[in-house]
């Protein structure tokens, strides 16, 4: 490694966790047209270009009508280990040491790929990744709230003959209209069967939203989480019990939760005692890996290499690792705040 000089050398080296990453959301637009030729499926588009010209979104609904014709390609579990590989080769490059990634079985069931295709092609390449680039990881099943409680449920079915490999289950796609409530019962069912939960809570719907994912679904962080702050009874829950949040940055950009990243309040989180930490989303749709979000924060809000190190800690506190795993990472990451942070301009 080279001196840290820099607040940009410094994101880069530290070594961090990822909380928030859809699998689905890494499909690079190379990638999606290579596999579309080698699957014979036809495109709306083209090149790599007019694919990157379409990713302007308004909100989310925008962003998820165009994501899941993207995941549309994905038909065999070669595609699944392609994808997943993609990603950890880009992790690595961020110094990711440790990732725990989304992945939708419904986006691939409802049109006739198995569960087990997905998740096979998915545990393949990140136990690959494990053995050749040193990156943990854990795989948290989401559900599709637009999709019925019917839905949910045989999905959870479908993964109880993986649930080694599975680690929690969440809650994510269109979010206003469908809140946490909707799933109580596959929730609780999820719990009883050994499962950690998370949700996707506060993104486009109000504080309820995040109320109802804590009380109700029992979740252990909430992703997202941006509109618990407007909720005061809220924020002091959730600094008193240490809820985690996964904070995307350019994901709230790109799809209007926040209207400018001057505007972020990944600072007042932290300023507020949240465990808040930054992760990226969908990359391939939303400009950039998790570096990409961290120097964005950095330069909007004038980051320093604290937070940068508060940000990293909470990425592993937050985790799902053991408390052992947990440790070694922090005192890592404690070790490379003494020795770096006095040598940045
Ligand atoms: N699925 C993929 N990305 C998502 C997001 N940001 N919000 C809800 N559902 C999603
Ligand atoms: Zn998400």
């Amino acid at each position: 490694m080279n001196a840290i000089t820099s607040i940009e050398h410094f994101i880069q080296y530290i070594p961090k966790a990822e909380l928030h990453l859809h699998i689905e959301g890494t499909l690079e637009p190379e990638l999606l047209l290579k596999i579309a030729e080698r699957n014979q499926v036809t495109l709306n588009y083209q090149s790599v270009d007019a694919i990157k010209k379409a990713y302007q979104f308004n909100d989310l609904q925008d962003f998820l009508d165009i994501y899941y014709e993207g995941a549309n390609v994905l038909r065999h579990e070669i595609d699944f280990f392609d994808l997943t590989w993609a990603y950890l080769e880009k992790a690595h490059s961020q110094n990711i040491v440790h990732t725990e990634i989304f992945f939708d079985p419904q986006t691939h069931t409802e049109r006739g790929v198995a569960f087990s295709t997905v998740i096979n092609g998915i545990h393949r390449a990140l136990l690959k990744g494990q053995e050749e680039l040193g990156i943990s990881s854990k795989i948290i099943m989401s559900i599709l709230r637009h999709l019925d409680e019917i839905s949910a449920l045989k999905t959870l079915e479908e993964a109880l003959p993986f649930k080694e490999w599975i680690t929690a289950i969440g809650l994510d796609s269109s979010e206003i209209g469908n809140p946490p409530s909707k799933f109580a019962r596959v929730f609780e069912k999820a719990k009883n069967e050994g499962f950690e939960t998370v949700a996707h809570a506060g993104e486009e719907g109000d504080a309820d939203y995040v109320r109802e994912a804590i009380e109700i679904l029992k979740v252990a962080r909430i992703d997202h989480g941006n509109r618990s702050l407007e909720d005061e009874t809220l924020i002091k829950h959730i600094v008193e019990n240490q809820i985690p949040l996964t904070i995307c940055p350019l994901s709230n950009l790109k799809l209007k939760v926040v209207k400018e990243a001057v505007y972020h309040p990944l600072l007042e989180m932290l300023n507020l005692g949240m465990v808040a930490t930054v992760n990226s989303d969908d990359p391939a749709y939303f400009g950039g890996y998790i570096n990409e979000n961290f120097l964005t924060m950095t330069t909007a809000l004038n980051l320093t290499s604290k937070h940068i190190y508060q940000l990293s800690r909470n990425s592993f506190v937050a985790s799902f690792l053991t408390q052992g795993e947990k440790d070694k990472w922090l005192t890592v990451i404690d070790l490379f705040y003494e020795q770096n942070h006095g040598r940045i301009q």
